[in-house]
């Protein structure tokens, strides 16, 4: 996890990039406004992006077309504003490019503050976007009589390993995690769990997979994150860019 010190140290080096030399990154070079590099916006690939899209519009951020494009190999794109750039990851990684501060601010799911829970992320705003849910699932062919919760131990595949512990042990139930990045609907049905915890949407995967959702443990919207060095060291220009996001919902 970062320090704050490591923080620090990014705050200076974005200090000191007025003076630096070429950039080293391959990425866009656009210093601007006395040497001020643009801003950092993380977005997150996938069905979160398409949400954000007219959020983004209505906050006056129209990013070049390829952004939105997922079969574009590019990372990182220019915006209508020259003071921001963003780059598009998964959505796990969102909350890292922000916290470590590479972005300065971010667009996450809840569900992805709560598996980090990082001290340099402040969430100011729920953006209503990507509304989903974490929840249990089990095989549709379990016996629906049997009480899962009344096991002390229980093998449960996730990519969310707090979240799911943490659930859990309010239940008194120590989760044995099966750690999974994808596809975790297989795992019940390939022997490696008895449970799954994942996002639910729509529902049709689960069905699919033979899964039904048995708990809910959050529901989850999509969150602007801000880089806490960020807000101290650029504060106008982050406190410019929640505005604009705030006015955004507002409209
Ligand atoms: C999520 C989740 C499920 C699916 C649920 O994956 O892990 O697989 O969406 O959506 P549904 O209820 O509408 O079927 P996502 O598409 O975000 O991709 P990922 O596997 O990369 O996390």
């Amino acid at each position: 996890m970062m320090t704050a010190d490591r923080n620090s140290d990014l705050a200076l080096c974005e200090a000191g990039d007025a003076a630096a030399s070429p950039d080293m990154s391959g990425a866009p070079s656009r210093h601007h406004h006395a040497g001020t590099k643009p801003l950092v916006l993380a977005l997150p690939k996938g069905r979160i992006l398409k949400g954000a899209a007219p959020l983004l519009a209505r906050a006056g951020i129209v990013p070049d077309a390829d952004c939105l494009d997922e079969s574009s190999r590019r990372l990182r794109f220019g915006t209508s504003d020259p003071m921001l750039d963003v780059v598009r990851v998964r959505s796990f990684d969102v909350a890292t490019f922000v916290a470590q501060g590479g972005a300065q601010l971010g667009i996450c799911g809840a569900d992805v503050l709560m598996e980090f829970d990082y001290p340099e992320l402040y969430a100011p705003l729920d953006l209503g976007i990507g509304g989903c849910r974490v929840s249990v699932a089990r095989p549709v062919t379990d016996d629906p009589d049997e009480d899962w919760q009344r096991y002390s131990e229980l093998r449960v595949a996730t990519k969310y390993p707090a979240i799911t512990r943490r659930h859990f042990a309010t239940r008194g139930i120590n989760a044995d995690i099966v750690h999974l990045h994808g596809a975790m609907e297989l795992a019940p049905m390939l022997g490696l769990s008895r449970l799954i915890v994942d996002l639910v949407d729509t529902g049709s995967t689960l069905r699919a997979n033979g899964l039904r959702e048995v708990e809910t443990i959050a529901h989850i919207t999509s969150r602007l994150v801000v880089n806490r060095t960020a807000m101290k060291t650029r504060p106008e220009a982050v406190t410019g860019l929640i505005a604009r996001f705030r006015a955004a919902l507002a409209g």
